[in-house]
């Protein structure tokens, strides 16, 4: 986490005062730090670190990633791009409906591997490759039906999810890529949602996966690579830790695959802070309402999952009061926090909401006009 001390705080409050609220501010050294702990933990084994963009796609911190060996995990024709264009080489594209025009964008730039996510997909994928004259490396989004302990909205794995393939036509799909001409694979592909902390659902979903691959092998498909998708948690307000506990799970076949992991959160959510200046403040019977220039159009997961981001007023006020923070949008939900013990802020603080460097910026919307908060990196 990035741990703001007296001179961080006034250097935000000048930032803030310079630039305007709201404003994202990413801090580079804790990055780094983030990005190191994969890199130390990992770089002694054959696995390949593709970050998953849609976490944060801010260029400056993406090519960071890109600088420190970083491969990207893309799900859409916009995030391709701008891996391709920041000179990405390993590139991994899921998502459960990608174009004909991002699967032709995708094959004729030829990344690393486009995960299938239906069966309709795949035909749809064989059937440009055959026009474009091009192979097209592919793997298979599989669905091991594990249903983790996290969010509902961010469980990615169930027996009915929207997400990846069934195993019995995934084995379908490796048996026909095996005798295409134009399709190519080694690969296999699973994620199985966000905020996981209890690595025992990747032991049991790699089994699962592992055996399956043995089966797919009597046809002559020869998978090298294991993709365990990404959704390693991290607490807000704290820094991702337990990294480790992944090496784990994949340590027993690492003499067998090659194992390719698509963290988002775990790498940059610490790193970033979401500065909003207090407006207005009004006492509700026993408590404040604390209304603030940025809200749920910037940080839409409190409103959304429920997610509370520590706050920390970047000037010090005394004598702990019932506040609620709110945003100015016209949206009963529009809430960063509610019955939070803290000193009344005055009007012109400024508040860094931790834990925005994952999941704020890239989910930010204009609802209401409201412009795009601005991003900046110190
Ligand atoms: N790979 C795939 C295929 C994914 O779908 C995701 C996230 C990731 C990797 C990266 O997962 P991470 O390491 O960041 O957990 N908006 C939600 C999170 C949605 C995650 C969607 N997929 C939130 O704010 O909590």
């Amino acid at each position: 986490m990035w741990y703001l001390h007296q001179s961080e705080k006034r250097l935000l409050v000048k930032l803030a005062k310079n630039e305007g609220t709201p404003l994202y501010v990413y801090h580079k050294n804790t990055l780094n730090k983030e990005a190191n702990k994969y890199i130390n933990l990992f770089s002694p084994y054959n696995v390949k670190i593709l970050y998953a963009f849609k976490a944060n796609s801010n260029k400056d911190i993406c090519s960071f990633l890109k600088s420190k060996g970083f491969g990207a995990d893309v799900v859409s024709g916009g995030e391709l791009k701008l891996a391709l264009n920041l000179g990405f080489k390993e590139i991994s594209f899921s998502g459960v409906g990608k174009t004909e025009d991002e699967i032709r964008y995708a094959i004729k730039n030829r990344i690393s591997f486009i995960n299938i996510e239906s069966y309709e997909e795949f035909l749809t994928i064989k059937k440009i490759a055959k026009q474009l004259k091009t192979k097209a490396s592919v793997s298979v989004r599989v669905n091991p039906a594990i249903d983790v302990e996290t969010h509902k909205y961010i469980r990615t794995a169930q027996k009915y999810s929207k997400f990846g393939i069934d195993f019995k036509t995934a084995f379908e799909i490796y048996k026909d890529v095996s005798k295409s001409r134009y399709l190519f694979t080694d690969t296999i592909h699973f994620h199985l949602g966000s905020q996981i902390f209890n690595e025992s659902f990747y032991s049991l979903a790699l089994r699962k996966v592992v055996d399956f691959v043995k089966s797919v092998s009597v046809y002559g498909t020869n998978i090298k690579s294991i993709d365990i998708g990404g959704g390693w948690g991290v607490k807000e307000g704290k820094e991702a830790e337990g990294h480790y506990k992944l090496l784990k799970v994949i340590k027993p076949y690492l003499d067998r695959f090659r194992f390719i992991l698509e963290p988002g959160r775990s790498v940059v959510a610490s790193c970033g802070v979401l500065l909003i200046k207090v407006l207005y403040r009004k006492k509700v019977y026993n408590r404040y309402i604390v209304i603030v220039d940025g809200g749920m159009n910037n940080l839409i997961r409190p409103a959304l999952y429920g997610a509370f981001h520590p706050i920390i007023n970047l000037f010090n006020r005394k004598n702990n009061v019932i506040c609620d923070i709110a945003g100015p949008l016209c949206e009963s939900s529009d809430y960063f926090g509610k019955g939070l013990k803290m000193p009344l802020p005055c009007q012109g603080d400024i508040l860094a909401v931790s834990s925005c460097g994952a999941y704020a910026s890239s989910m930010a919307n204009e609802y209401n006009l409201r412009e795009k908060a601005r991003e900046f990196i110190i």
